[in-house]
């Protein structure tokens, strides 16, 4: 993990972008969530997607993204079904009741980023997935709730991983939170695990990307052809909640949160 990089402080003028930035990616996964039904094709979310980034004057985050090498990720959402943990691609796939779907929407407005993600059940689903999806969401807030100026950077992951672990579950390691602000992946990195009290001290003006990834089996980690598509190597449920923070002097703004939002 590196640490000892520069994490950016944001001047007012920024916040107040950033608030904008977070409040469309809100609106846009608020939509995007009633669409979750039985006999949608993945696809759909995309093109929903698109439309609104369009109407609304925004760019998208994802398209044509593609560090280290990777091929340009082609679509404007992350669609991640069951044992996909994180960046699966739409595509003709049709939902079915029992599934469970995760959501990772990101804009650019005026220069700068929201990333938000959720997962939601689709029609009726069992009581472990209804639960797993509950406790991902419950480690996002405890990792928020450590974001207040004093407390130091592992203060976050270590307050994801006590709750994963309580609940039998494994957290995804290969994978991890982020700064966001210009760029979509900024420093620090933001892992969903360790000991607390090590890093850098939070400050005001800070804005990170909290995304927990959860699995009820093995924290291992298997990618599809695809280079993109990440799996639980053991083929068991995983679920993903992010929101896109920002650091206040009385604690943490959820940039990504309008009323309904998860
Ligand atoms: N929330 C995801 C992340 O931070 C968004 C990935 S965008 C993609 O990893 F383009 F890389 F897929
Ligand atoms: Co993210």
């Amino acid at each position: 993990m590196s640490y000892g990089e520069q994490i950016p402080v944001r001047s007012r003028r920024e916040i107040d972008i950033m608030r904008e930035a977070g409040r469309h990616v809100a609106e846009i996964l608020l939509v995007l969530r009633e669409q979750a039904k039985p006999g949608v094709k993945t696809i759909e979310f995309h093109r929903a997607a698109a439309a609104m980034i369009e109407e609304r004057g925004l760019v998208s985050s994802f398209v044509g993204y593609g560090p280290g090498g990777l091929p340009p990720y082609p679509s404007t959402i992350c669609i991640s079904v069951n044992e996909e943990i994180v960046h699966g691609i739409p595509g003709s796939r049709e939902l079915e009741k029992g599934d469970i779907l995760s959501l990772d929407f990101g804009i650019m407005s005026e220069g700068f980023h929201g990333d938000s993600a959720l997962t939601v059940p689709i029609g009726e689903v069992t009581e472990q997935a209804e639960i797993l999806i509950d406790v991902t969401r419950e480690c996002l807030y405890l990792g928020i709730e450590q974001m207040v100026p004093g407390n130091r950077l592992s203060d976050i992951g270590h307050a994801v991983e006590t709750r994963a672990k309580a609940g039998g579950y494994s957290v995804v390691r290969q994978f991890v939170g982020h700064g966001i602000g210009k760029n979509l992946h900024e420093p620090p990195q933001i892992p969903n695990y360790g000991r607390p009290g090590r890093g850098p001290r939070l400050l005001p003006g800070m804005v990170f990307a909290i995304e927990p990834m959860v699995n009820v089996g093995t924290d291992k980690v298997r990618m599809l052809e695809d280079e993109w598509t990440a799996v639980t190597a053991d083929g068991e449920l995983s679920a993903h909640f992010e929101h896109t923070v920002l650091i206040t002097e009385d604690g943490p703004e959820i940039l990504t949160h309008v009323e309904g939002s998860h």
